[in-house]
């Protein structure tokens, strides 16, 4: 394999190692909040820098005939080899994991019980700790480890290795990657990103040394960036600065919140959380009704709950709040609530809406004008709205000398002091508001509906971006805004951009979108997902509640960039810049409406970017961002990398980064690629999200796919029955390189790599020539399809999966006996071979249908359950699946129903009489051997406890039939 016109094969085009680089992304996403750039404010869809550096080193190293070595030496680049885990090593692993990978002889040595016996070296100590750090797997490792961008590189001894095979003069990354550039371009490498997002690559880059040129069509985006390469990149002492003004601005509030007196109460008390809720008359009663989801305010340490009690003078209800009730108590005020998912349930027992609830449709149809939409001056909801917004709770800070932590927790209802108190809030506001409007303190901006702003308009009739807020975080994140921009004559861009972007992050943390949850106690984020959700009860925070979303970046991460940073505001195919790597990483296929969503955050810079940054825009520019998946985004994908292939060298190299969803959606992609002018010339497949569940158990995985690509070159026509067995023969060689580099403790790749794989070799063929018979690639990306239709190479890239499932003979399988079995069986002996390597994704398993040919497959699963999937036990099928035609008849199903008659009357030998009532049991016993053993070896699979007995069972039955005479 040659990738085009580069004289030398990177590393990344010859091999990857996927297993390890999806483990750390996993453990660099699972920091959350401490990841390095996430604390520079929300962007959806970032890309774990460990990603970046794999993906970026691996394209500036290039291959050499000995890929195990050149493997060894990527590893103790990244610190992901023995040497560099242990130089990673954060904590101490605890005796009682010692205990589990000793043996006895060293346990008597080394152990008392639980603990470490007395009297041990410290050399004593550390040698255990290396001894079982070094027995341990990758992921129990990195349990104890740093990631590899909280340590300085590799150590000296590292790099007398790397250089060595390298024939390189480096002892920092950065120095290696401006040598490894030079070689290839003559000067340090330029990496180019044009939808930078939140900055991932560009910060990366730059961090390991590269110049960099980041654009991105959104403007909060832009400033994200800039703040990662300027302000985390800018080194401990820039940080120190920020931090500094950050704090001058959070004491400079503080005093006037103080002045003020709106957040103190009569005991000298702080509030730390106003809890507010919605309320709406009682369509059928006409009683008042607050809507809370629950009624338990919080459950974790202080046990609070809200308690409803009737005011039938007033129709209303008052709410008492409890602090420090049972166990039993907070549970059932969890349960109970006065809205469902199914609508309100009014707590009025005498109401027809305590039996049945009220759709909030129903009781937006009966208020009289139904819902009001907002308008631009309205702060609070007027008397007559549906919705009103009700104070019903706070959360006090009492400071506490004798308390250990030196405060004391108090939730109360709010007393007539404390509502007078949110009158001088609104007072506060009102006499400010337009002209805070008008200089850029709180937001003015109107919300143009669309796919995600629609629902804050339709629900609430907020028609602004200021309505989803309550006065109190106006006021508040208003001074914020207001002190940080009045610093402008003193202070620099730098920190002035800083605490810009840090009032968005307030404002994520601090709005009526954000929710209060009553377990850990806290309120969350916004955008804790991708939508502007509106809520029926919500936190406003107090001052000392709002310094963790206020103070940033943490020290830890700042570094110094000392490279040439780029960052414009642009559309992607208008780039002008050339650069010699682009690693990108697409709107594609993700339903992320970053242009809607974003425009929450504009709405507070929109102003004061404009002092900052005069160049840019502070347009969302909607219209422009590239979403979807039908024929315009297909022709604005082409026009985009048409344009970054014209900006960059011939041997210069793409990265496209997209998540994976199903094989059709990305070789589609490839496709815009080629017609692009690009070849493909690698695909890996990284695990890098994760909703719940861990990266060991294959839960809840999904993969983003580096496409790795070259310029195409070639004036080349290639027929498609000549392409054919170019494919076949480019699969298997790829299969069995990565075979070959395999470790079988510690698989670097799964069965969904592999398959990729098969596509990746497939595109490597097709996208080699510039032109496929007389296919015009251009005319059939730009058509409208029907649902369901395929472009005409996807036969092509399809045939591949299946050459690559005939090529992968299942382990412990004759390879002989495979090629008898028909598609159906192949199929499901496959599949169970991927659920004992814990494989779940419904994803996997079309894949695998689709690699076989077969369409439905539904008899041989148990489940199909998104991430639940897994096919039936021999117990599991039914007798009536038996007979018939396609898998019902095959010798696999026979093997199966005879394993289950053998399990039902607990004894081998039924399942042997059944089988030999096979005609041809004699001629087929070797092949039902097999397929009993290999049943028997699978249900060993931690991952297959369903099968315990039945694979015991087929291990029985092997030995009979195997013992059997004529
Ligand atoms: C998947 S995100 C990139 C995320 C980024 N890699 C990160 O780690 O944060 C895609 C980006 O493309 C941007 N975008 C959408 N349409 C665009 C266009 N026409 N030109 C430039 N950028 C665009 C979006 O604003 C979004 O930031």
């Amino acid at each position: 394999m040659s990738p085009g016109n580069s004289s030398t094969l990177s590393f990344i085009e010859s091999q990857f190692p996927v297993s390890k680089v999806s483990k750390e992304s996993y453990k660099e996403r699972r920091s959350v909040q401490s990841q390095t750039l996430t604390q520079l404010g929300k962007w959806w869809g970032r890309k774990p820098l460990i990603l970046v550096r794999a993906a970026l080193i691996g394209l500036l190293m290039p291959a050499s005939g000995d890929p195990v070595r050149d493997r060894e030496i990527f590893l103790k680049i990244l610190t992901m080899d023995d040497e560099g885990m242990w130089q990673r090593k954060k904590t101490n692993i605890p005796a009682r994991v010692l205990a589990g990978y000793l043996s006895p002889r060293e346990q008597a040595e080394y152990l008392d019980g639980n603990r470490l016996r007395s009297g041990l070296s410290r050399e004593e100590r550390d040698d255990l700790q290396r001894t079982v750090f070094l027995r341990m797997n990758y992921d129990e490792r990195l349990r104890y480890c740093y990631r590899p961008e909280e340590i300085d590189g590799p150590s000296p001894e590292a790099w007398i290795e790397i250089n060595a095979h390298l024939g390189t003069h480096a002892s920092s990354i950065p120095e290696l990657v401006e040598e490894l550039g030079t070689r290839q371009f003559g000067e340090r490498p330029s990496v180019g990103d044009c939808f930078c997002g939140g900055g991932s690559v560009p910060f990366e880059a730059a961090r390991i040394g590269c110049d960099v040129y980041a654009s991105d069509l959104n403007p909060v985006a832009a400033l994200l960036t800039w703040a990662a390469l300027n302000i985390v990149g800018g080194g401990e002492e820039v940080v120190e600065e920020v931090k500094q003004a950050q704090q001058e601005i959070y004491d400079t509030v503080d005093r006037q919140v103080t002045e003020w007196g709106i957040e103190e109460n009569e005991q000298g008390w702080r509030a730390y959380a106003y809890l507010y809720c919605c309320e709406v008359v009682c369509p059928e009663c006409g009683w008042r009704i607050p809507l809370l989801p629950t009624l338990s305010v919080a459950e974790r340490m202080d046990k609070v709950i809200a308690e409803l009690v009737p005011d039938p003078t007033h129709k209303r209800y008052d709410i008492l709040i409890h602090e420090g009730v049972s166990a039993e108590a907070s549970r059932e005020a969890k349960r109970s609530g006065t809205i469902t998912s199914r609508g309100m349930i009014c707590p009025n027992p005498e109401c027809p809406g305590h039996v049945t609830p009220i759709s909030l449709a129903a009781i937006r149809r009966e208020h009289s004008g139904g819902l009001r939409l907002w308008e631009s001056g309205d702060v609070v909801p007027r008397p007559d709205d549906i919705f009103q917004e009700r104070l019903y709770c706070i959360r006090w800070q009492e400071r506490d000398e004798r308390s250990r932590s030196g405060v004391r927790w108090h939730f109360h209802a709010p007393t007539a002091a404390d509502l007078e108190r949110e009158e001088r809030v609104l007072a506060l506001l009102q006499e400010r508001f337009h002209e805070w409007q008008e200089k850029g303190y709180i937001p003015s901006m109107k919300i143009e509906p669309g796919e995600k702003t629609t629902e804050p308009i339709r629900t609430r009739g907020w028609t602004h971006w200021h309505h989803l807020f309550t006065p109190r975080q106006l006021l508040h994140n208003g001074l914020f805004m207001m002190y940080s921009l009045s610093l402008n004559a003193v202070v620099q861009l730098t920190e002035m951009a800083c605490l810009v972007s840090s009032v968005g992050n307030l404002a994520n943390w601090n709005s009526k979108l954000s929710r209060w949850d009553n377990s850990t106690e806290l309120a969350k984020d916004t955008f804790y997902n991708q939508a502007l959700n509106t809520l029926y009860n919500f936190p406003a925070r107090g001052h000392f509640f709002l310094k963790s979303a206020w103070i940033y970046p943490s020290k830890d991460y700042s570094t110094n960039i000392l490279t040439n940073s780029q960052i414009f505001i642009r559309n992607a195919s208008s780039i002008q810049e050339a650069v010699s790597c682009w690693i990108t990483d697409p709107p594609y296929a993700d339903a992320i409406n970053y242009h809607e969503l974003s425009e929450f955050f504009l709405a507070w810079y929109e102003k004061s970017l404009k002092n900052l940054f005069p160049d840019w825009s502070t347009d969302s520019k909607r219209a422009l961002a590239i979403t979807g998946t039908g024929e315009e985004f297909r022709r604005s994908m082409v026009e985009v990398y048409a344009n970054l292939t014209r900006h960059m060298p011939d041997n210069g190299a793409q990265i496209v980064m997209f998540t994976h969803q199903d094989a059709g959606v990305w070789a589609d992609l490839a496709m815009i690629l080629w017609a692009a002018g690009l070849q493909v010339t690698a695909a890996w497949c990284i695990a890098t999200e994760t909703e719940s569940g861990g990266l060991k158990k294959g839960n809840y995985v999904q993969g983003t796919v580096l496409l790795v690509l070259r310029k195409q070159t070639s004036e080349e026509t290639a027929f498609l029955d000549e392409i054919a067995p170019e494919v076949e023969d480019e699969v298997k060689r790829q299969l069995d390189a990565m075979l070959a580099l395999d470790d079988e403790d510690d698989p670097n790749f799964t069965d969904t790599d592999y398959q990729l794989a098969a596509y990746a070799a497939a595109l490597r063929v097709l996208t080699k020539y510039r032109k496929i018979e007389d296919i015009d690639i251009m005319r059939e990306l730009y058509r409208p399809r029907e649902a369901g239709e395929k472009n005409p190479l996807e036969g092509v890239i399809e045939n591949a999966v299946k050459i690559a499932c005939d090529h992968l003979v299942p382990k412990n399988i004759d390879d002989w006996i495979w090629r008898q079995l028909g598609p159906e069986e192949r199929f499901y002996l496959k599949g169970l071979e991927m659920e004992s390597h814990g494989e779940y994704r419904i994803g996997a398993y079309q894949e695998l249908a689709r690699g076989f040919g077969i369409r439905n497959y539904q008899n041989l699963q148990a489940s199909g359950r998104a991430n639940e999937m897994r096919l039936k036990t021999a117990s599991e099928f039914k007798d009536r699946d038996i007979g018939g035609e396609g898998f019902s008849s095959s010798l696999t199903r026979q093997v199966l129903f005879a394993v289950r008659q053998a399990v039902v009357e607990e004894d081998a030998a039924a399942g042997r009489v059944w089988l030999r009532t096979l005609p041809d049991y004699w001629g087929k016993r070797k092949d039902i051997i097999a397929i009993l053993r290999y049943l028997a070896v699978l249900g060993m699979s931690e991952t297959m406890p369903q099968w315990e007995k039945d694979a015991e069972t087929a291990g029985i039955l092997a030995v009979v039939v195997e013992g059997d005479h004529v």
